[in-house]
């Protein structure tokens, strides 16, 4: 484990927080800055700009500073008002999902994505490594594609076991009783995804052309569970794309299948 440390001048938000000797809950109280320094700007995407603006009356000297936010949408132009003051400025998004209070440690092994100045660059390529984590540049342009790409991932994988979960509640099955039984199911799916690609990853009634597993599945969506109706015709009509791409579902059987998940008849 990397030990280095780097001397943290301040931490700065509106709330108290008691634990951080550091913290200053206001801006004009955040010590002023000469020579080289290093800004985070770790605040939600639609305040990063609000917060640049803030900063940039503040008197330190920003001509050696290079200032970072962190999010994966927005690109190093969020901070122009801070580039015009002279810092150098980059986006420096940690592709992970913090969810609560996250230890040091899961910054380890993730790549930081980044984009903006090369001085800038230069520094997060350095900052990623002494945290353990892998830097990756992407292009400005690439950005909100790339952003999407992750949101797929992350933030959709959750909706889909919340759903799981919903649906087993149905069956009596607490919340903790159904992450259980669930967990080492997509565990599984996670590793198969780790070294294959997501047709060959691919199991379940869709790929082997059950047509009637799926007919069965849709008559289950009925009364209580009619709402996630269309959402099970999306997502099996995706399998079935997925499936015949991979060429492991014959275009006759993906027929079949699309009809019966598209049919308004209820099962
Ligand atoms: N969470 C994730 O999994 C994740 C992953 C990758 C990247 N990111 C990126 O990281 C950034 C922060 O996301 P987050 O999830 O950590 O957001 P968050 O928990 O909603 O907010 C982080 C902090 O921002 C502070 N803050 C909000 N408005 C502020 C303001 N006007 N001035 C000063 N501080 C302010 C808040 O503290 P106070 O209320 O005390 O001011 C809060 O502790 C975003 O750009 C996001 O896209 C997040």
């Amino acid at each position: 484990m990397n030990q280095t440390r780097l001397p943290l001048e301040a931490i700065f938000g509106r709330s108290p927080r008691q634990n951080l000797p550091l913290a200053v809950q206001k801006m004009n109280t955040l010590p002023h800055v000469t020579g080289p320094c290093l800004w985070l700007l770790c605040v939600p995407d639609d305040q990063i700009t609000e917060v640049a603006q803030e900063l940039a009356a503040h008197k330190s000297q920003w001509h050696e500073a290079v200032v970072a936010h962190m999010s994966g949408l927005h690109t190093a132009s969020a901070l122009d008002v801070l580039r015009k003051k002279g810092a150098s400025a980059m986006s420096f998004h940690p592709l992970q999902t913090f969810a609560a209070e996250a230890p040091a440690e899961s910054l380890r092994e993730i790549y930081i994505v980044m984009e903006g100045d090369p001085a800038a660059l230069t520094l997060g390529e350095q900052l990623a490594r002494l945290i353990g984590a892998k830097p990756r540049r992407i292009s400005s342009e690439a950005k909100p594609t790339y952003h999407l790409a992750a949101s797929i991932a992350s933030n959709f994988l959750v909706t889909l076991m919340g759903i799981s979960r919903e649906v087993l509640a149905k069956i009596g099955f607490s919340e903790p009783d159904a992450r259980t039984l669930m967990q080492t199911l997509v565990d599984g799916t996670t590793a198969n995804l780790r070294n294959l690609s997501a047709g060959e990853a691919l199991t379940g009634p869709v790929v082997r052309g059950d047509v009637h597993t799926v007919e069965q599945h849709l008559a289950t969506l009925k009364d209580e569970l009619a709402g996630l109706k269309p959402f099970y015709q999306l997502m099996a009509a995706e399998t079935t794309r997925l499936a015949v791409q991979s060429e492991r579902l014959s275009a006759e059987k993906a027929q079949s299948i699309l009809a019966q998940i598209l049919s308004e008849t209820p099962s």
